[in-house]
Parts: structure tokens; sequence; C-alpha cells
């Protein structure tokens, strides 16, 4: 006799429920589901928003998994490592479309992560109870940072060698240490192959393994006070008599769906990028670093890729190596203190007041125009605008234990809308 076709399919359910029973009897699978996806609630008001996090976990993983098939190719060394990378892009089989992946997803990371703490800004997500999420979130970002520096010295181009060697030259201004300290990190007197060889060990495996950490850390913090919405309200004070949100619906099926659509919106435009402009006009892959690394020849103005450009603007405003490096410095470190510098009892934008709206609108301008900035060559107009967008930049963070006690927000609605 012959199966039908619904036979099969239940046959292949049992087959399943019994594989995960048995697999139940021995690990928290089925509870580990249970708890982060089917019954793990979330507000039903998240907008688009709320899918950069999703988002910037499927770039983490094509990061590392292109990453993983370019190192099977890459040679680190610094006779080496550039004749590989044009090896890799003229000789191994999809080689090419592997190392474009890899690029692009550098600069979609960055992209996805800073629309990602926007919306974080926007809806207060920093504030009580998700402060660890937050400081956790700002470690990631730190740590991508490194991740980034470390890979772009990798293919040993021009740019990778002199970006290097700028940045490293930074800790040289520390009093006392410094000069000893910049060695210490290249391993030479000078970046070197010895400088190449530990930026590969940390590009490939320590920072890569800190950030997945870190990344799970963050997810299950998240998950322990709840996912916040675009109304800023606390959706388990809120539950039906079987305990579940009543504002709430299960992770999976519910927003795993919308992701899904999200996620592949989100590969349309990747995919056009990697297929059409790899390099972005030289915003993605600099024009400088398709030369190969010369001890030689600075190429003729040094910046770094963009995403970390309105930093490199407020460093290079200052005249003083010193106070520039500090000044940088504070830059990437005041967003940790937001939970604490924001004292306004409000978290949505939709419900706060004027002044934040208005601090916020200048922060965002302001990092978008020193990015812009810090692109350009240095001359005195330039240096004289970085100061004054730094204004808003800084002020955003410093004066906010002032303006946000100050604010009036609105009536926050009980329920979400
Ligand atoms: C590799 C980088 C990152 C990954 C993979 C990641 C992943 C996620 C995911 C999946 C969520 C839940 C979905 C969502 O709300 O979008 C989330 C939420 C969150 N993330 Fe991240 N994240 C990353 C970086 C960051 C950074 C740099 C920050 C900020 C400093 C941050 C702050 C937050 C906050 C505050 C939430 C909670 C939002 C809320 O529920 O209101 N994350 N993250």
């Amino acid at each position: 006799m012959v199966a039908s076709a619904s036979d099969m399919v239940d046959s292949l359910g049992r087959g399943v429920n019994s594989l995960g029973r048995w697999i139940d009897a021995r690990f928290p699978l089925g509870k580990l589901i249970r708890e982060h996806a089917t019954e793990y609630y979330a507000s039903k008001n998240f907008n688009f928003w709320y899918g950069f996090g999703v988002l910037a976990t499927v770039v983490l993983v094509l990061q590392i998994v292109t990453g993983i098939a370019l190192t099977m190719n890459y040679k680190p060394s610094a006779a080496e490592a550039f004749a590989s990378v044009e090896y890799i892009m003229r000789d191994v089989e999809w080689g090419w479309l592997i190392r474009y992946l890899h690029s692009t997803g550098a600069s979609a990371f960055f992209i996805v992560v800073y629309l990602h703490i926007f919306r974080g800004l926007m809806y207060g997500s920093y504030k009580k109870p998700r402060e660890l999420v937050w400081i956790c979130g700002m470690f990631i970002y730190v740590c991508l940072m490194a991740e980034a520096f470390f890979g772009y010295l990798l293919p040993w181009g021009n740019m990778s060698y002199w970006g290097a060697q700028v940045i490293v030259s930074l800790f040289g201004a520390v009093p006392v240490v410094g000069e000893a300290l910049a060695e210490w990190i290249r391993g030479d007197f000078y970046i070197s192959d010895i400088t190449l060889n530990r930026f590969f060990a940390f590009h490939v495996i320590a920072v890569p393994l800190m950030l997945v950490f870190l990344v799970v850390v963050h997810i299950m913090a998240l998950h322990e006070v709840g996912s916040g919405n675009p109304d800023g309200i606390e959706i388990k004070d809120y539950k039906d008599d079987s305990g579940k949100p009543v504002d709430g619906v299960a992770f999976h099926p519910y927003h795993t769906s919308k992701d899904l659509v999200i996620i592949t919106v989100f590969l349309i435009v990747f995919a056009f990028v990697v297929f059409f402009v790899p390099d972005m006009g030289g915003l993605f892959l600099e024009h400088a670093n398709f030369e190969p690394a010369n001890v030689l020849q600075t190429p003729e103005h040094i910046a770094p890729v963009w995403y970390f450009t309105p930093f490199y603007a407020i460093l290079r405003a200052v005249p003083y190596k010193l106070l520039g490096v500090i000044l940088m410095g504070l830059a990437v470190l005041l967003p940790f203190f937001l939970p604490w510098l924001d004292r306004c009892p409000v978290k949505s934008i939709r419900y706060r007041g004027w002044i934040f709206k208005l601090a916020l609108a200048g922060f965002a301008v302001s990092f978008l125009v020193l990015g812009y900035l810090g692109l350009q060559p240095v001359s005195d107009t330039y240096t004289l605008l970085c100061r004054l967008f730094a204004i808003p930049y800084f002020g955003f963070f410093l004066l906010m234990p002032l303006y946000t006690s100050w604010e009036k927000p609105r009536q926050v609605p009980e329920r979400v809308r």
C-alpha cells in the first residue's frame, strides 16, 4: 500500500516530536525555545525601529560566516597579505562575492547598529529596567569598533597601513608611558608584519568571541526584564488571568514573521550594494586601499572609514593631541551613562517635551555633520565647523540632567496604543 502525503507528514511530525522529547530529557531545548520565543511576550505595537536588533544579529552571523571563508585563503603576513586578497578577488571561486559580502557587511553592521542605538535614544530604551541591556550594548559597540579597526589593517593596503599608524600613534599622547604603550601595541617600532599578525589574531578570534558572548548576555538581559515599545509602557504591568501581558504577543510566530519581512527588505538593499556599488564611491572601500602598503609614502589624505569619522572630526577639532584624544574617548564613553543622565520619568519621545526633541535632533545632526567633516581634508574652515558641531554633540549628554528635569512631558496612556 502506498502511504499518502498526509500520512508521511504525520509520521515525520511524530518523529520530530519524539526526537524533541529525547533531547528535552537531556537538555532544556524546549524550555529555552518557550522562554525566548513561543512564550516570550513582546508588545504588539513594535514599529520598524524594533527590527534593527534582529538585523544586527543577521549581519553578525554573515560576518562570521564570510570571515571564516576569507580566512581559508588570506595570508596574515606583510609580504603576502595584499596579494592574497587580490588572489581571493580574482582566482578563488566566488572569492570576490565572499569578500564584498564581508566588506559591505562591515559598513552595514555600523549602519544597522547606529539606527538601533538611535531607536534606543528615541524611545528611552536605556531607562530603568533596561540599564544593563544598554550598557551591554555599549560594550558591544566598543568591541565592534575594535573589530573593524583590527580588520581594516588586514588587506595591507596603503590606507590600512597609514590609518593604523595614525590610530596607534594616538596612544603615544598618553603622558610618560605613551611611546612605550604604542610600541607595545605594535610589537615593533613601526606598523609591521608583527602588528599585522597580532591584529589578525584579535580580528578573527579574540574580539568575535567577545562580541558573540556580549550579544548573548545582551539578549538574556533583555528577556529578563522584557522588551520595551514605542509607547514606553511596561506591558508586564497589565496581565490577564493566565499571567500573560494583555498588550503582548508571543515573539514566535508573531514577531518572527514580521522580522522575516524586515530581513528580506534588508537583504535586497544589501545585495544591491554588494553587486553594483561595493566600494560605495570610496566610502566602504577606500581608493587608496587598492594600492599595497607603502612605508615610504602616505596616501594623499588619511581618513578612517566613514563609521569612525564623527570621532575623528572631534579629535582633529582640538589642537593639542592629548586633549583631542581625551575628548574623542569622552565622545564614546558618555552614552554609557545615559540611564543616569536622563532625569525625565517618561521614556518615549511620543510623550516627551520639546527640549528633549530639540536636543536629540541637534545630536543626530551633529553626529552626521561631524561624520562628513571627518572625511574632508584638513582646512581652517572645516576645523572651525568641527568645533561648532561638537557643541550639540557634547551638550546633548552633559546638559541632559538639566534640560530633562526642566522638560514638561505629556501624560503617558496606561495601555499601549
Ligand atoms: C552586535 C550588535 C547588537 C546586536 C546583535 C543587538 C541585538 C539586539 C536584539 C536582537 C534586540 C531585541 C530586538 C530589538 O529591540 O531591536 C536588542 C535590543 C536592545 N538593544 Fe541591542 N544589539 C546590538 C547592539 C546594541 C547597541 C550598540 C546598543 C546600545 C548601546 C544596544 C541597545 C539595545 C537596547 C537598549 C535594547 C532594548 C530595546 C527595548 O526593548 O526597548 N544594542 N538588541
